[in-house]
């Protein structure tokens, strides 16, 4: 097979070019070519991300940091390789930073946890936004309840961005952590995390950005938004499932407490106690996910082969395209109109249900999300059950947005 070689995949942008890296873009979805509008819950895979993979357990598999022998080095090798790459994809100070988990989930509980035993006291407080993910709120609700703290949510605009100015009146001496997404799953909207992390370090408060939905579109420099901690997964960046990211500061991630303990994450072992080991394996009890951090570097790798600004323009036309196109359906009431938006397109049809039209999409090969995005308090806010999601990632072509809006009006025809 012939592989690109990570670092040198230089590509101009030709969008029918880029298609065939992915090969499951040829496949038919009831009897038609699959339009995969579903990108913000997993985006597609390039041939290079599941080559890298197969090439790992064909000539490297061995496990990691344990085995004098050749094989235990060689995947020790490429293991550690893989955490430089993302390392520097994130823009993080150190390799020791960056610490990998199963993905943006394990990464929120993971400090949800230790921050929580080690940082936070009764009558506390932790800051959330109104749109967020479940799973920036679960494990914040989860630990808030241990330690007898409360959750402030800062309140989201008819528009679907949230209100700044809320902040700086809301944080006290009380404020523990502010815990907010980069860019809304269910809306796309662009959160101003600069502005937030500026704020919040400004009365001393660290902040948790979940990158779930930024790591496939924005460029990522965790060291210029001086964040304190950000989590993404790789799955969602055309990397494999099982896999994510959590970055944090050595200045944090030395003083709080280890989460889970085993092997790997352990200086030494006595009846009378444990002392642990360095960053950032004191993060990473148990054999790690070897097969996915290779993944992981190569979806960075293929990434950084693109000039990003340039995808990202690209993604910023389809969501201009659908936007407009969908403007001319009856009854269509987008949700989430922010000026500064990822390529989300969320919407419902005045009487129908989001799950029919979804249905009837599908029937035309349209893959598309339906529901509330694990976004239950956010769809409460706009007193809605849920919506219907196209969600574009760079592989997406404009002749897909036409079939998107052409089902679409088929849909409303076909249930009005
Ligand atoms: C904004 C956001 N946060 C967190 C998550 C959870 O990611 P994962 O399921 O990969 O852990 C998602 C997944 O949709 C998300 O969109």
């Amino acid at each position: 097979m012939n592989l690109p070689t990570p670092g040198t995949i230089h590509k101009n942008f030709d969008v029918h070019e880029i298609r065939k890296d992915f090969p499951i873009l040829n496949r038919k979805v009831n009897g038609l070519p699959l339009v995969y509008l579903d990108n913000a819950a997993s985006s597609q895979k390039p041939e290079y991300v599941i080559s890298q993979m197969d090439d790992y357990y064909h000539r490297l598999h061995a496990n990691v940091h344990r085995g004098v022998h050749q094989l235990s080095q060689e995947a020790t090798d490429a293991f550690e390789k893989s955490r430089q790459t993302i390392a520097k994809f994130i823009g993080a100070p150190s390799d020791h930073e960056v610490i990998f988990t199963r993905g943006t989930t394990e990464s929120i509980n993971l400090i949800a946890n230790v921050f929580s035993i080690s940082h936070i006291n009764p009558g506390d407080e932790i800051i959330l936004s109104g749109l967020e993910h479940h799973s920036n709120i679960v494990p914040w609700q989860m630990a808030c309840n241990a330690r007898g703290a409360q959750i402030k949510v800062i309140p989201v605009l008819e528009n679907g961005t949230i209100d700044i100015t809320w902040l700086d009146h809301a944080i006290t001496d009380k404020t523990k952590l502010i815990s907010v997404a980069h860019i809304s799953n269910a809306l796309g909207t662009i959160n101003p995390v600069e502005q937030i992390i500026d704020i919040a370090h400004q009365n001393g408060v660290p902040v948790f950005v979940d990158g779930a939905q930024a790591a496939p579109h924005a460029l990522i420099n965790v060291a210029d938004l001086d964040v304190d901690f950000y989590a993404f997964s790789s799955h969602k960046m055309y990397g494999p499932t099982g896999i994510g990211i959590l970055y944090g500061k050595s200045s944090w991630l030395n003083v709080l407490p280890p989460w889970q303990g085993g092997g790997e994450m352990i200086e030494e072992v006595k009846w009378t106690g444990t002392t642990y080991n360095k960053l950032p394996f004191k993060f990473e009890a148990g054999t790690p996910d070897i097969a996915g951090a290779i993944g992981l570097a190569a979806a960075c790798d293929y990434l950084s082969g693109f000039d990003r600004s340039e995808l990202l323009a690209y993604e910023n036309k389809l969501l201009d395209a659908c936007t407009n196109g969908m403007r001319s359906l009856q009854g269509i009431r987008p949700v989430g109109t922010a000026a500064n938006k990822a390529a989300v397109y969320s919407f419902n049809i005045n009487g129908l249900h989001p799950y029919d039209i979804g249905t009837i999409l599908d029937q035309q090969g349209i893959a598309v999300r339906t529901g509330h995005h694990c976004a239950q308090p956010l769809m409460d806010c706009f007193g809605i059950p849920g919506t219907v999601r196209a969600s574009f990632a760079f592989y997406n072509t404009m002749d897909e947005v036409e079939s998107l809006i052409r089902a679409t009006h088929k849909a409303i025809k076909l249930l009005s």
